[in-house]
């Protein structure tokens, strides 16, 4: 055994293990962390939210100057794309991102240990993690180990990864060319992102999904809006429809579908499987720990986000809830805090889920499906972008914000945004119902005019039978 023996020892370095690390750091623990990845930051920083914002971005300015310069009155030839820069920008947002974690981790004096980690046999009352690196095993012990190895992409049986033709998200971010046609399995979060990007660059766009609506977890309205947007910008959907096989046609893939319509068969150059993600708990050493699981393949925690050995905790994707960036980033700070005996608590009833297209799709709180379900009375107050003097200034008009407050206190139960910036727009929603405002509260709150914002009072107004512009 080497001499150092540290407080806590985590074993991934994304966006749930590395704050962890800083803020258990800034209390006085010595932690190291254990990445096998050559830089910090995990799938967010390094080949998920980071990198996919990076293309959104960059692909929105050039459908922008293709698609609506000249409604504003700017005449341009149209533009051309460089893809190869694009991508070239991408990877510098993610290199200047990674490198100021790494840091973040000199300034708090966090050791950091490249390799792959896994929980070894116990040595007394100290855990044991070895690591596999390039130079061998080592060991590492402390007195505790948090857990936050993340997740993986799923994948179909009767379509698995190739890494050419059929890709998961880290290789859509990357394609060298702009695809010709481009089918997405799933209508999920990264399906509609990605999607969007290269729906943007010109690709043709076919989501296929087996639900009725995309985004399951989304108020159904705003799901409603959002598919008409992304169907205007070229997106096709084949929605209830079953993927039954897909063969490799020379560099192509012919898909084979069941839809309402009956069977079909699409082909395409590149297939995005985006049917969700699973928890990295394989290879960890849980099962000889000790380490349960539940029904759903989550690692069962407790307030402390203890699992049921004690001494090993567990954050973020590995742990029930939504895979979200800051779900996990929340989670470290929280165990973090409770480890150094602060009373922190994860606002999980407010966790906002945000999906990156144009318009953005972004909620917070209950969905009217789900308050009708569970028998809440409650009021609701919209307002259409289409009556935004701002959104008319930007001629982004599509979309809505909806709020819902309970009929009784007037309590704010959820806010639903489909529109400009609408990833922004929800951190009001959020504030207010971490604070426990009413409908009334954010309708009596000013909002400067002429903004976006302004479809929040606006929406709160309404809910409370107060509508100025309705
Ligand atoms: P997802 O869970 O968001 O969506 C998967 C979709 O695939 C669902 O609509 C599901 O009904 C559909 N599906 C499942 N099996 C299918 C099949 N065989 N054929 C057709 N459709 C099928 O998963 P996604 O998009 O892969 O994202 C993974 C995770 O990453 C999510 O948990 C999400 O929270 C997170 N993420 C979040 C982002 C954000 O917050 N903006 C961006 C990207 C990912």
């Amino acid at each position: 055994m080497s001499g150092q023996i540290y407080d806590l020892i985590i074993i991934g370095g994304g966006p749930g293990g590395y704050v962890a690390a800083i803020r258990a750091s800034q209390l006085g623990f010595k932690c190291v962390v254990v990445e096998e990845r050559a830089t910090l930051g995990g799938v967010c920083l390094n080949e998920g939210c980071i990198p996919s914002k990076a293309l959104l971005d960059s692909s929105e300015h050039f459908a922008m100057a293709r698609d609506k310069f000249a409604s504003h009155g700017i005449l341009i030839d149209p533009p051309r794309l460089d893809l190869a820069t694009m991508l070239a920008r991408k990877e510098e947002v993610v290199r200047k991102n990674t490198d100021g974690i790494a840091f973040l981790f000199r300034k708090n004096g966090i050791e950091l240990v490249t390799g792959r980690g896994r929980l070894a046999v116990k040595d007394g009352e100290l855990q044991v993690v070895s690591i596999a690196g390039d130079d061998g095993v080592r060991l590492l012990h402390g007195k505790r180990v948090l857990l936050a190895t993340g997740s993986r992409a799923v994948e179909l049986p009767m379509l698995p990864f190739d890494g050419e033709v059929v890709v998961s998200a880290r290789e859509a971010l990357s394609f060298p060319v702009v695809p010709e046609h481009l089918v997405v399995i799933g209508a999920g979060y990264i399906g509609l992102e990605l999607g969007s990007v290269w729906r943007r660059l010109g690709a043709q766009v076919t989501v296929v999904e087996t639900l009725a609506k995309p985004l399951p977890s989304m108020d159904g309205q705003a799901a409603d809006t959002l598919v008409r947007s992304l169907k205007k910008q070229g997106v096709k959907f084949l929605m209830e429809t079953r993927l039954t096989a897909g063969r490799r046609e020379g560099d192509r893939m012919v898909l084979s579908l069941e839809g309402p319509a009956g069977s079909s068969e699409l082909s395409a150059d590149r297939v995005l499987v985006a049917v969700g993600r699973r928890p990295l708990t394989e290879g960890v050493g849980l099962e000889e720990a000790g380490v349960l699981l539940d029904d759903g393949g989550r690692i069962r925690v407790d307030a402390d986000y203890m699992t049921t050995v004690p001494g090993v905790y567990a954050i973020g994707d590995l742990v029930p809830g939504p895979m979200l960036a800051h779900k996990a980033s929340e989670e470290g700070v929280v165990f973090a805090e409770r480890l150094a005996g602060e009373g922190s608590m994860v606002e999980y009833d407010y966790l906002p889920g945000v999906c990156y297209t144009w318009p953005e799709a972004a909620s917070v709180g209950k969905t009217e499906e789900q308050l009708k379900r569970d028998g809440v009375e409650y009021a609701v107050g919209k307002f259409a972008f289409l009556a935004s003097g701002r959104a008319r200034c930007m001629d982004e008009t599509d979309g809505f914000v909806k709020l819902l407050a309970d009929k009784g206190s007037g309590r704010i139960l959820g806010v639903h945004i489909v529109g400009p910036r609408g990833s922004e727009l929800i951190a009001e929603g959020v504030t207010a119902m971490t604070f426990g405002a009413t409908a009334e509260d954010l309708a009596m709150t000013f909002h400067a005019h002429p903004t976006l914002a302004e479809a929040i009072k606006e929406a709160a107004m309404a809910a409370v039978g107060k509508a100025i512009h309705a």
